[in-house]
């Protein structure tokens, strides 16, 4: 019977190399944290009872960022070193035996396939488990591995520890191990933090397991880039862009042409339909989905919103948290804010900001306006300059307008207001009483025409002001 995998996560240090306040695996990369590729990987292995992430520097928004149900959280309050970061977690991990499988936060593109040769590798029964390396042409930074004559690794010295003999291996420890449970806590207490850190070497493990007869299997990775560990900020743009590529290429291969694909941002999650176009410097973020046969216009901006078949978006429209049905055209330099719903075939066009409005199948405006706490009927023309006047300077309020309506250019609805179907509104009106169906409403002053008046201000020459 195989063995149960037990997964630990090393998330508890600051990365002072990041130069942040923030600890290294909340930045993000491909659009999410960097611990949540990783965690996702190792519940490929285990089930969540039997993964634990180790956290430490802002363990809280680290516990929140990893949100699956189930999961262990070790609290190392003081990074005293990867191996007391395992350590501080015998409680919980040393009564569920098996395969102990270690590796870190900051490796966000690690895959499960790897960890299942590792742990395959760690096959002979006296071998204390496995742990992976690679071959580097310059391995400045990474421990080297020491091998018996039987090829097992007896040893992970540290650069700085390291002799100059040592220091012309290029095979670097990886830091990612499987160990057998029992032999791993068996032997746990040898650690000693004898080094000039005065930390507790998860990789000094090595040697002791060896020194008991133990010696690990080595698994040699053919791409050390799947195992890169983020440590600046340099790193992570070069992860980042690595999961860029990845998605774009699926999106590509699924039927979704992309126009200059290294300059658009798609975070993982999202869906796209066939035949949809994304056009260059287009970003396309969070949990959106996005149907067939699309055009998400230059530079656009989506993010967290559900655009049906057949949506364009012009150029630098901004969506967010909205919902966009069949065949909506939005922009160019539309912002659809927060919370909107776009019925069928409406049109949203340029300088046109919507907030939590609801725009009814058909229905437009088409420049220059901005609709807030709104619900707009079917086939209502919002001409442009309109204003829905929702904010009080105490609370938001809303704005109706019924169907067919006819709202005029430069209208100004002072809500609450109620405008009914098929009304309208004169161009220039401010609108501050409801209007019933079928009215035409006019708010504004009587034009006054007086002749002549122009003519005789110029008569009278520069100094002297006209009164009318
Ligand atoms: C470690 C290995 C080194 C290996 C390298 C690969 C040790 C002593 N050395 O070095 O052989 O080549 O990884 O990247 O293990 N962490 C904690 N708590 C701690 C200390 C670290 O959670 O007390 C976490 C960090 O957040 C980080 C990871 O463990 O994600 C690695 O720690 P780091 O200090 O970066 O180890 P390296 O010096 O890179
Ligand atoms: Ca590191």
């Amino acid at each position: 019977m195989e063995s149960p995998v037990t997964v630990v996560i090393l998330a508890a240090g600051l990365g002072t190399r990041m130069k942040s306040r923030q600890a290294k695996v909340l930045h993000r990369a491909g659009g999410k944290s960097l611990v949540e590729p990783v965690v996702d990987t190792a519940l490929r292995l285990a089930p969540p009872e039997r993964v634990f992430v180790v956290v430490g520097y802002q363990a809280d928004e680290v516990r929140k960022t990893v949100a699956t149900p189930g999961i262990g959280f070790i609290v190392q309050a003081e990074q005293k070193g990867t191996g007391h970061a395992v350590m501080v977690g015998r409680e919980a991990l040393e009564p569920l035996g098996g395969h102990l499988v270690v590796f870190y936060g900051d490796g966000p593109l690690l895959r499960a396939e790897t960890l299942r040769s590792l742990i395959r590798a760690h096959t002979a029964s006296d071998s204390g488990g496995a742990l992976l390396a690679a071959h580097m042409s310059n391995p400045t930074g990474y421990g080297r591995v020491i091998r018996d004559a039987r090829g097992r690794a007896i040893e992970v010295v540290e650069q700085k520890a390291a002799t100059p003999e040592q220091l012309a291996i290029h095979e670097a420890n990886m830091g990612i191990y499987c160990f057998r449970s029992d032999l791993f806590w068996k032997h746990v207490d040898q650690l000693r933090p004898d080094n000039p850190p005065k930390e507790y070497y998860l990789t000094d493990m090595v040697k002791i397991l060896a020194a008991a007869g133990h010696a690990m299997e080595i698994l040699k990775i053919a791409d050390p880039q799947e195992v890169m560990g983020i440590n600046d900020r340099l790193e992570l743009a070069s992860v980042d862009g690595i999961f860029r590529e990845r998605k774009v290429m699926a999106l590509m291969l699924a039927g979704v042409t992309i126009e200059k694909p290294e300059t658009v941002t798609i975070d993982a999650d999202v869906q796209i339909g066939m035949d949809t176009v994304v056009e260059p410097f287009a970003q396309i973020l969070g949990r959106t989905t996005i149907g067939e046969n699309c055009r998400i216009g230059a530079g656009a901006i989506v993010k967290d919103s559900e655009l049906a078949d057949q949506v364009e978006l012009g150029p630098f429209t901004m969506v967010a948290t909205s919902r966009l049905e069949r065949g909506v055209h939005c922009g160019p330099f539309a912002r659809l804010r927060m919370e909107n719903h776009v019925a069928e075939g409406a049109h949203i066009g340029n300088f046109v900001e919507l907030k939590k409005t609801r725009m009814g199948a058909g229905a437009k405006a088409n420049h220059l306006a901005y609709l807030g706490d709104s619900e707009i009927g079917a086939k209502v023309n919002i001409g442009a300059g309109t204003i829905t006047c929702n904010y009080d300077g105490v609370a938001k309020h809303a704005t109706k307008i019924g169907d067919g309506a006819f709202v005029g250019s430069n209208s100004t609805l002072v809500a609450p207001i109620q405008i009914g179907e098929g009304a309208y509104l004169g161009a220039g009106s401010v609108i501050t009483e409801p209007v019933p169906p079928d009215a035409l409403a006019l708010g504004r002053a009587r034009q006054v025409v007086k002749e002549e008046w122009a003519k005789k201000r110029r008569s009278l020459g520069r100094r002297e002001k006209t009164t009318p």
